[in-house]
């Protein structure tokens, strides 16, 4: 399985702060936005990595991430030369991902809860095995702003629909999925919406058509923030701040993460740590190879 993480777009609900700098390098607390989506690919040791960018962007993201090198993993940069929507962005990897289930989560999703970790596994494990899509739906206030699933009592998928009028349930489908090699042959087929964008929820829909659309609830304990509005930009820094004062433990912290998969060891994460020892990220780097927690 590859993964495909979406850090195009114009961020235009974040103006006047994204009107020259894209959202994905903003901090959320003291990392930026974009380690959140990438911990969730590390997380479900997912090493072949796809990154949709602008043509803007392409300098400052091989500043931060290189080619994956640096983290054991191997990224590719793909152009969006504007921003078509979510299902464009796999369009434009289709030379890359042609012929792999796919892993995609977008660029200002964070994602966290106990249990993390397994529940990625298990879903990758489970694709592998048996195809289709999976997504996961999360209890919002506000659905009209969302792509909402309706479920039905046994907990299957009987709609999803993209910014409802009259939403039908409360549960969101959050920017993670999980899509068999099919997806690519969806995309080619699929049209424009409305509002000029290739929507996610038509392949959503495709997938559904041909009842191999899984979904499961986040519950209570999972926080999901998508970060592109001022307000949930700003909980989800508080959120990631407060949870690692209390914990002692960080949130996206791709370093770690690669570290305790294995990917890199003591002296590649010190080389890491080295040029940020005078922040309490660096610090922490640095101690997890000497306290071995
Ligand atoms: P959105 O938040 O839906 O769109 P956006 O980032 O352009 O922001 P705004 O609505 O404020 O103008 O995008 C969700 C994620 O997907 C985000 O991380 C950017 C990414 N994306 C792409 O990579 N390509 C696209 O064509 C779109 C629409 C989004």
């Amino acid at each position: 399985m590859k993964a495909l993480i979406l850090a195009g777009g114009s961020g235009t609900r974040l103006y006047p702060v994204t009107i020259s700098i894209n959202k994905h390098f903003l901090p959320i607390y003291n990392k930026p936005m974009i380690y959140y989506a990438l911990s969730l690919v590390f997380l479900a040791k997912i090493r072949e990595i796809v990154i949709v960018i602008t043509p803007n962007d392409i300098e400052n993201f091989k500043k931060l991430l290189g080619y994956g090198e640096k983290f054991g993993v191997n990224i590719e940069y793909k152009i969006q030369e504007k921003p078509k929507g979510l299902a464009h962005g796999i369009l434009v990897s289709q030379d890359s991902i042609e012929g792999h289930k796919i892993f995609m989560v977008l660029g200002d999703n964070i994602l966290f809860g106990h249990g993390l970790t397994e529940l990625l596994e298990n879903t990758k494990q489970a694709i592998e095995k048996e195809g289709g899509a999976f997504i996961f739906g999360y209890y919002v206030k506000d659905p009209h702003r969302f792509g909402i699933i309706e479920f039905d009592k046994n907990g299957e998928v009987l709609s999803i629909e993209e910014k409802p009028k009259n939403p039908k349930s409360h549960y969101a489908a959050i920017g993670v999925y999980f899509f068999d090699e099919n997806v690519v042959d969806y995309v080619k087929n699929i049209q424009p919406s409305n509002r000029g964008e290739y929507e996610i929820t038509s392949i959503l829909e495709e997938y559904l058509r041909v009842e191999k659309l899984k979904a499961k609830i986040l519950g209570r304990g999972f926080a999901w923030f998508d970060a592109g509005t001022h307000d949930s930009f700003l909980e989800a820094g508080e959120f990631v701040a407060t949870i690692e004062k209390k914990t002692g433990l960080m949130i996206g912290c791709l370093e770690e993460i690669a570290y305790r998969n294995g990917w890199i060891d003591d002296q590649q994460l010190i080389k890491l740590a080295e040029p940020m020892k005078k922040t309490e990220y660096g610090k922490y780097l640095i101690n997890l190879v000497e306290s071995k927690i």
